[in-house]
């Protein structure tokens, strides 16, 4: 009896190998790069609302049993400028990588820009795998998962033979294309590549900038071990995917940093130079009437319902004259200037109080084209959204 039960596993794990290398076996390379600190879209409009890593997350738990076998990998160039709020949200993105179990994450040019010390406490915190050439980093890292054995590197000279080899690099995708051997390359360049290449049997893929989209690449992989077929598929992240909570609470976090950030940064810029829609309502109680029935008068709602109402990324086109002197500073500063009032469009001119006759700016289009970019308001047409707010 005992020997019995002692053979049947053994058999296992004889006859184990020759099953799955006797079939071709599938991989999900699931990829991010050239996230560019986009922790999460503005959400100004549902045309754009698209990305952000709660909802990476909460795709990858959902579907966690179809995605498998699956290895998860940022090709870098997910940090922002090196700012403080920059700095919050390269902390954030980080952290989101390491909840979501990243296999590998690659440091790109936009990470070589902060200092060295910057990074380690929360690799060190999160146990997250990162690949450099920068020291103190390692160059590449093995990932061993079910029967496939993957080489994960930034360095083009570090092809391991026997291994499925994944290369994560920023160079152009012109300039991947005149590297030889691997298997894959995905780059972190902020370049669109709908359909990934395939250049001298490597295939060539870019991670959807900002990260909009998710990459999904599925090889087919030979007994030998070859890429025998792929296909790659782009997971849209819309606004319908449900958020995972542990990294939800990252972002809440960085939220509530980003506000202290604008609380300690001391007081606002002096002086008094916006006057307010209140003092304008004076004389022109029917404009002040027509422009509380447009939503530029409830601009500042929107960002207490995103739980954005102190991030300076959001305020500047919320707000009247934010990080101006004598403009909004923050919603216990300066609430009488919440909002996308009067000045915005009309222009800051104190004189005007004293002198009527003093012809005040126009309002042009470019006036509105300061706030209404292709990225927040794509549907903005000139004539169409004029007359919306006419008064
Ligand atoms: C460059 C200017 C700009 C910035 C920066 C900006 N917004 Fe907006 N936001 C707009 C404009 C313009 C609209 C109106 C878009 C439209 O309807 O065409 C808008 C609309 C919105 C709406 C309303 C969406 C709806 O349909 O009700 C929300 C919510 C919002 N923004 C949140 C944010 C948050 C959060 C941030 C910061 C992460 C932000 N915005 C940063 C310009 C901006
Ligand atoms: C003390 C009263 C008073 C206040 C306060 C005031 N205005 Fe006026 N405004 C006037 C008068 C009077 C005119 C001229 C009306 C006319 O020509 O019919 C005028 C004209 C204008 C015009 C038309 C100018 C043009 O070039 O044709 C605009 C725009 C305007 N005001 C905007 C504002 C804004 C914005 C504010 C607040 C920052 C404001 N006003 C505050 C009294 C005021
Ligand atoms: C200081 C930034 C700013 C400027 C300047 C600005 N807007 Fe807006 N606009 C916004 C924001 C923010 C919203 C969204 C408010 C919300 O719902 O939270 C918005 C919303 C709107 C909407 C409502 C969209 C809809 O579909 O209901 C219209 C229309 C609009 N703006 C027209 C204009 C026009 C026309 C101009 C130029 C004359 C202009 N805006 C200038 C920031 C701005
Ligand atoms: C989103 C931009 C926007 C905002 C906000 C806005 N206006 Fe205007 N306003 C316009 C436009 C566009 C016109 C059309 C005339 C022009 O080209 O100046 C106009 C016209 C006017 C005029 C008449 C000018 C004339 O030629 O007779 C007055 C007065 C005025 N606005 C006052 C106000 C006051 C007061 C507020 C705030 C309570 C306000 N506006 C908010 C865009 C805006």
């Amino acid at each position: 009896m005992k020997t019995l039960s002692l053979l049947i596993p053994m058999l296992l794990i004889i006859l184990l190998p020759q099953a799955i290398y006797g079939q071709s076996k599938t991989l999900n390379i699931i990829y991010t790069g050239s996230m560019n600190g986009e922790l999460e879209p503005c959400g100004c409009s549902p045309k754009t609302d698209f990305g952000g890593v709660a909802r990476i997350s909460g795709y990858l738990a959902a579907h966690n049993k179809e995605l498998s076998a699956r290895i998860l990998v940022d090709a870098g160039n997910f940090t922002d400028k090196d700012t403080p709020q920059g700095r919050l949200k390269s902390e954030a993105m980080l952290k989101s990588f390491g909840i979501m179990k990243y296999d590998a994450v690659a440091f790109m040019k936009k990470e070589k820009g902060f200092p060295e010390d910057f990074f380690p406490p929360v690799i060190n915190e999160y146990k997250i795998p990162v690949i450099s050439s920068m020291t103190p980093y390692e160059q590449s890292v093995s990932v061993n998962r079910d029967a496939f054995k993957i080489n994960v590197s930034v360095d083009p000279e570090n092809y391991r033979e026997g291994r499925l080899n994944i290369l994560l690099t920023d160079v152009s995708v012109r300039e991947a294309g005149f590297i030889k051997g691997w298997d894959v390359i995905i780059t972190s360049s902020g370049e669109i590549l709908d359909e990934p290449l395939t250049i001298n049997e490597t295939i060539i893929a870019a991670g959807y900038p900002k990260g909009k989209k998710l990459g999904i690449l599925t090889l087919q992989i030979g007994s030998g071990g070859e890429v025998k077929n792929y296909k790659n598929g782009w997971q849209l992240l819309g606004s319908d995917i449900e958020e995972y909570p542990g990294v939800r609470d990252i972002l809440n976090d960085y939220d509530s940093k980003v506000a202290g950030l604008l609380r300690e940064s001391g007081k606002p810029p002096e002086g008094t130079s916006y006057l307010g829609a209140a003092k304008c309502a004076e004389c022109h109680r029917l404009f002040e009437e027509s422009w509380k029935k447009t939503r530029h008068a409830r601009a500042f709602s929107s960002l207490k319902q995103a739980g954005k109402s102190a991030d300076p990324e959001c305020i500047v086109c919320h707000t009247v004259g934010f990080g101006e002197q004598g403009g909004f500073y923050s919603i216990e500063t300066t609430p009488e200037l919440a909002n996308v009032q009067c000045e915005e469009c009309h222009g800051l001119d104190r004189e005007h109080i004293d002198d009527f006759s003093r012809p005040m700016k126009p309002v042009t289009k470019a006036v509105c084209l300061k706030c209404h970019t292709e990225d927040n308001s794509p549907d903005f047409d000139y004539p169409v959204y004029l007359k919306k707010i006419k008064h």
